[in-house]
């Protein structure tokens, strides 16, 4: 999917992946992450996750990244901030412990995003195309430092199903992750909802990636 695609599902409500509750793996296995209270972390890809607002209200300080103004905006409505916002090659648009960047991921640097303590990515490694993971998982590395990584991955037949959200397997896990980090499944799942539905079946699994 194109950038501009991306827009026009904001734009249009196509935002089937959009939880509207904290997302349960993250609840479950917040603690894995050893954050310390008033800890940095960064949702890559967050779209308007309440799992901002989850975290923040967590006494978290929280960032995220993500294209679509549209959907920061709303996460700095449904907090009642009014944010202070500057330009850059990504605007950062930030209040009381909450910092959005709107632009291409890719153009998030690890100096402007700032430190980072843990990381949560549920809905951003398997929204983008295989061509785009190598470099996804690479920068996403470079922003993370030495911070874990909470991850969640779908796998299931994609003969069955289109991305996105695309397949991500154990083994892609491995591969891309393998060298630089141990990896930890915490959980596997079925499917459940709209995506069991859409792809016949599959499951949904849990990571802490922790660097070496
Ligand atoms: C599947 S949604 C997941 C959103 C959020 N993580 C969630 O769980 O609800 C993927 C998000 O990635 C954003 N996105 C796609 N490509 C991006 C890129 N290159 N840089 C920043 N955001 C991107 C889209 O705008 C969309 O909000």
């Amino acid at each position: 999917m194109s950038h501009e695609d991306w827009h026009a599902r904001w734009r249009e409500g196509r935002i089937g992946f959009h939880e509207g509750a904290p997302n349960a793996l993250l609840v479950r296995f917040l603690d894995r992450l050893g954050l310390a209270p008033g800890g940095r972390i960064f949702l890559p890809l967050c779209g308007k996750a309440e799992d901002l607002s989850w975290l923040r209200a967590g006494g978290f300080d929280v960032a995220g990244c993500d294209l679509s103004r549209f959907a920061l905006d709303q996460v700095f409505a449904r907090e009642g901030l009014s944010p202070v916002v500057t330009d850059g090659a990504v605007t950062r648009i930030e209040a009381e412990r909450l910092t959005l960047f709107e632009g291409d991921f890719f153009d998030l640097e690890a100096p402007t995003l700032g430190p980072v303590d843990a990381v949560f990515d549920r809905a951003a490694m398997v929204a983008l195309p295989d061509d785009l993971r190598g470099d996804y998982v690479r920068h996403l590395s470079r922003l993370a430092g030495g911070a874990p990584i909470l991850l969640v991955t779908f796998d299931y037949d994609p003969a069955r199903m289109e991305g996105p959200p695309f397949v991500v397997t154990a083994a892609e896990v491995e591969a891309r992750y393998g060298a630089t980090h141990d990896i930890e499944r915490l959980s596997s799942e079925p499917l459940a909802g709209i995506l069991a539905e859409r792809s016949g079946g599959g499951r949904e699994e849990g990571w802490l990636l922790t660097r070496r």
